[in-house]
């Protein structure tokens, strides 16, 4: 079967983290005034890391970057711990020279979500657009919060998180009923328009939607099945998520 993506296989966590950080670095080593896709979650965590120590021992320089993360919880604070405000601070901002000005992630407390999701959309236009994407994928195929459905959705706007994302995100909240169930999310038309794309998955729980974004047909029910309809993506993996693509 042919692949339309590049997939890198690393032996670990650790090294498909560095790998993601030295493609982001890159990128800002190429065009210093970028403007980058970000993702929150446990799977970044590592690139995030090595990319502050980067920056620390002068490697790479994000005075000028810019930065439009893909999604936040509807009606969580940027303050709550677990918003995804907050994620990007305690990771990654607070510790490099990004300006503030420069960073971008949807307001989920906005009074007009409607509109604050088309001023999103206007904001990544009026930058460029984006030059390097970072997913995560879920568990189920979704990217960014494009949760497997009938339809997808073309722009930056409000959805309902699934069951099972739902049940996934608890492990980070003390109780089911303190969950968000909605989330502001960019949308996969969006995703798609960025120039480059990658990927990262690691551990066997995302085995199987790394073998249906690679190798499975384009279906709305697995959204990152879509990326192989886009012409510059790479996948960054670890030697767990990569065990079912097949040749
Ligand atoms: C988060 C996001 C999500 C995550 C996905 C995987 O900004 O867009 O699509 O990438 O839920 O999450 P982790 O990495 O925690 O397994």
């Amino acid at each position: 079967m042919v692949k339309l993506m590049r997939i890198i296989v690393e032996e670990d966590y650790q090294s498909m983290s560095k790998k993601a950080a030295l493609l982001v670095a890159g990128q800002v080593l190429l065009k210093a005034d970028t403007v980058l896709g970000l993702a929150t979650g446990s799977t970044p965590l590592g690139m995030y890391k090595e990319l502050v120590r980067m920056y620390q021992e002068g490697e790479v320089d994000f005075s000028a970057v810019k930065t439009f993360n893909l999604d936040e919880y509807y009606l969580l604070p940027p303050d709550d711990l677990q918003s995804y405000h907050y994620f990007m601070q305690e990771n990654f901002f607070k510790h490099i020279n990004i300006r503030a000005e420069n960073i971008h992630l949807p307001d989920g407390m906005a009074a007009d979500i409607e509109e604050e999701c088309m001023q999103y959309e206007k904001a990544i236009e009026a930058s460029g657009g984006i030059d390097l994407q970072v997913l995560g994928i879920g568990e189920n195929g979704h990217i960014g919060f494009n949760e497997p459905a009938e339809s997808l959705n073309v722009y930056t706007g409000l959805v309902n998180l699934t069951e099972e994302t739902i049940k996934v995100n608890s492990r980070f909240f003390s109780s089911m009923e303190e969950v968000p169930q909605k989330a502001l999310t960019v949308g996969m038309g969006t995703i798609l328009k960025a120039r480059r794309i990658i990927l990262l998955a690691s551990g066997e729980k995302k085995a199987k939607a790394i073998r249906d974004t690679v190798c499975g047909q384009v279906t709305t029910q697995v959204p990152s099945s879509f990326l192989q309809l886009h012409p510059d993506v790479t996948l960054i993996l670890d030697q767990a998520a990569a065990s079912l693509i097949v040749d």
